[in-house]
Order: C-alpha cells, then sequence, then structure tokens
C-alpha cells in the first residue's frame, strides 16, 4: 500500500548564497519547475513580487487553511522571525506526505537559523523531508550565518556574488572551488553564479552582457 513515507526518493535540497541583489530568490524560484505544488516562508515578500504564481498570506490562520489543500497550491507565509519559521516548518512537515511532492522555499535564512545545528523542526525536514516528498529551496547573504545542517546535507549550491571576501573564503572551503573563481562573479546587471554539485563538478555562467 503507497504511504506517507517513500524510501526510495531520492534527496532534493538546494542552498542559495549571494549578496543582496545577486540573484538568490530569482534563481531559487527559476529552480522549482512551474505549476508543482509549492510552500514558502517570506518574510521579506520577495517571492511573491519574484513570482506572480505564489499566493502570499500573511494570516497564520490563512496559510493552515490554504496549505491544508492537496494538489499544485503555491502559498507563501509572510511572517519574519524564530518563532514563525519554526511554527511553519513544523505544520509544513506534517502535511508533507510522499505521495505529492512538494517544493518548499525559504527565501532568507539567516534571520531564522543560526551557525549551530538547525532548529528542530526545520532539522527534521532538512534530515527526513525526502522520504516525505519534500525537495528544499533557501537561501542566504551569508554562508557562515546559517545552519550548519543545512551545509552538511545539501545536493547543490547556487553560488552568486559575495559582498565579502570572508563569504567566499567560507563558501571556497565547502566546495574546494577556487576562492578566485567566486570573487570575480558580478552582481547585477549580470548576475553571475556558479551551480555546485559536488566536489570537482560544477559549472561557473558569466554574463557575456548585462541580464538586467
Ligand atoms: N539571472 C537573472 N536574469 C534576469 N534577472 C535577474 C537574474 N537574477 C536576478 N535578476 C533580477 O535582479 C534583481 C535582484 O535579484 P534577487 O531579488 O533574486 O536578488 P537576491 O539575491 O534575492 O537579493 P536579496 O538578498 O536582497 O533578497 C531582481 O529584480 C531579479 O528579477
Ligand atoms: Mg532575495
Amino acid at each position: 500500500m503507497m504511504s506517507r513515507i517513500n524510501d526510495n526518493l531520492k534527496a532534493d535540497i538546494k542552498a542559495f548564497f549571494g549578496a543582496s541583489g545577486s540573484g538568490k530568490t530569482y534563481s531559487m524560484l527559476k529552480s522549482v519547475p512551474p505549476g508543482k505544488r509549492a510552500l514558502a516562508f517570506d518574510p521579506a515578500g520577495s517571492v511573491t513580487s519574484t513570482d506572480k504564481s505564489f499566493k502570499g498570506v500573511t494570516s497564520w490562520r490563512e496559510f493552515m487553511a490554504l496549505s491544508k489543500q492537496r494538489g499544485n497550491i503555491r502559498i507563501a507565509y509572510q511572517a519574519p522571525g524564530k518563532a514563525n519559521f519554526e511554527k511553519w516548518c513544523k505544520w509544513v512537515f506534517a502535511l508533507a506526505d510522499a505521495r505529492q511532492e512538494c517544493y518548499l522555499i525559504v527565501d532568507e535564512l539567516s534571520g531564522v537559523t543560526s551557525p549551530a545545528k538547525a532548529p528542530e523542526h526545520w532539522n527534521n525536514i532538512i534530515n527526513l523531508g525526502r522520504k516525505f516528498g519534500l525537495k528544499i529551496r533557501a537561501g542566504a547573504q551569508r554562508p557562515p550565518e546559517i545552519d550548519k545542517t543545512l551545509i552538511g546535507n545539501h545536493n547543490g549550491i547556487w553560488i552568486g556574488h559575495m559582498a565579502r571576501t570572508g563569504d567566499a573564503e567560507y563558501l571556497a572551503k565547502e566546495t574546494d572551488i577556487h576562492v578566485q573563481e567566486i570573487l570575480k562573479l558580478r552582481s547585477s546587471p549580470y548576475h553571475d553564479c556558479i551551480m555546485f554539485e559536488r566536489r570537482g563538478v560544477y559549472k561557473a555562467h558569466i554574463a557575456k552582457r548585462p541580464v538586467t
């Protein structure tokens, strides 16, 4: 019998790192196939302003009611802070079901996690979500500020323009990509990036002309 859990599903966890304006939110949303079920934690309202297929709600009751529906809904919860993030994580994990895969989008992790281990429910999403059909897309401006659980479990990183050399060095250490290659990524209007898959496997996208 089909159940809520399917051990055969593959992990799909992607992290997006770049300075403000580098293109994290844009690229994160591009990586979610159109028409698929998706639930977002969107403290700044960037998800709904970047991708019009998402309905943004500020009321928790409304988010619960809408996200309980089955099928390919796309809903963003627009509220800041750690307490709201943990509430969101607990709820979307409880809803997760291997029979209906769902993309979870966390637009800005730095305000809601810390460099220590991930908070309980976010940790469950990262470590157990695969079997429940969850696919994760999470972004942060500064990689050293966010939880090590995500850093340890991703299977892909999008790297955009870094504002600080120290942050580029952090990612260079994490990926074995040469720091100079990360430091040369440009922000708007080029939105250069590196798509890192695993050690030794990555691709740089350097724009020939401005893209915005
Ligand atoms: N590859 C791209 N092609 C075209 N436009 C892009 C691209 N990447 C980003 N943009 C545009 O550049 C602007 C900034 O991108 P985005 O909002 O994704 O930045 P961000 O990294 O999420 O910034 P912040 O950390 O401030 O949220 C947006 O208007 C977005 O539509
Ligand atoms: Mg953004």
